[in-house]
């Protein structure tokens, strides 16, 4: 039997992810059918549990349904306790295992795909919510040199930060800390671009050769990225990568095999 997968959120509708793993199974040779499924705003778990009893072998979960997730799951990656929401289900025969690929996709596509070396580098990560919280583990693991993280609210950036201990390099605050700091890469977190707002920037951010990074995709190019063009960030890249950075994570933990990226990034941006 082909084993089922799907990805659920609310709303779902424009959803890549079934795109991106019917391409992964291609070239993975892989069985599986991937399919994007709405659950109703108060109807998490039973979607789920209908799923799985269904046959289901995993699922990918979306907004807004992460957290609920961390808690319907049994037991959960290191990675994904830190961040504080899951991303990945893997149905197990005596259990859920919650993960989450959010950050370690974001780190690939910076590394691998745009060739941005973290080790070493000076790491400005802008906002303090969901999106942020996630990617905090993996980037300290990539080796950055130090990682500011700046937010709106101060407060919520100092308090992201303390779960990762005292540590040379790490600090979290308010946009005015910014100011006589310099930044290789540059990641903006925030919901800002989806209202096109923008950010409280000073000038000299950005450093001579310096990555600005959205996390959000598929609206072009966006305010943050436009300001960080005329403020000389030297590289842009939107968060599409990211999202088939992840995919390609979860596809490697529910079938044991890491598909390549690249022809299916390309593919995506040629459409
Ligand atoms: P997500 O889960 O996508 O990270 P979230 O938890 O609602 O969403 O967090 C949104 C983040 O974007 C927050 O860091 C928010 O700042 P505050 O904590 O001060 O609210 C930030 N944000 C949203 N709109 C912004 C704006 N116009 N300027 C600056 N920061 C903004």
């Amino acid at each position: 039997m082909t084993d089922r997968y799907a990805v659920i959120g609310n709303p779902i509708a424009h959803s890549r992810s079934p795109q991106l793993h019917a391409a992964f199974a291609r070239q993975c040779g892989q069985d599986m059918a991937y399919e994007a499924l709405l659950a109703p705003l108060d109807g998490f778990a039973d979607a789920v549990r209908r799923f799985r009893a269904g046959g289901g072998r995993g699922m990918n979960v979306t907004v807004p349904f992460k957290v609920e997730a961390m808690r319907l799951a049994d037991r959960l990656t290191e990675r994904a306790r830190l961040a504080g929401a899951v991303n990945t289900l893997r149905f197990e025969a005596d259990g859920i295992l919650g993960d989450n690929t959010d950050g370690v996709g974001l780190v690939a596509d910076i590394r691998d795909r745009l060739g941005v070396p973290l080790a070493g580098s000076r790491v400005l990560l802008l906002g303090a919510g969901g999106a942020a919280r996630g990617v905090i583990l993996p980037l300290l693991e990539a080796g950055v040199e130090g990682l500011m993280l700046a937010n709106r609210t101060p407060e919520k950036a100092v308090r992201l930060i303390e779960p990762f201990g005292i540590r040379e390099g790490l600090h979290g605050g308010g946009f005015g800390m910014l100011a006589k700091h310099e930044f290789d890469v540059v990641i903006n977190a925030t919901s800002a671009s989806l209202s096109d707002e923008g950010l409280p920037l000073p000038d000299g951010v950005f450093a001579d050769g310096s990555l600005a990074y959205d996390m959000v995709y598929g609206r072009g190019e966006t305010r943050f990225l436009a300001d960080a063009r005329s403020m000389g960030a030297a590289r842009l890249s939107d968060g599409l990568g990211m999202l088939v950075a992840q995919a390609a994570e979860s596809f490697l933990l529910w079938r044991g095999v890491r598909p390549d990226t690249a022809p299916v990034m390309a593919e995506l941006s040629a459409a």
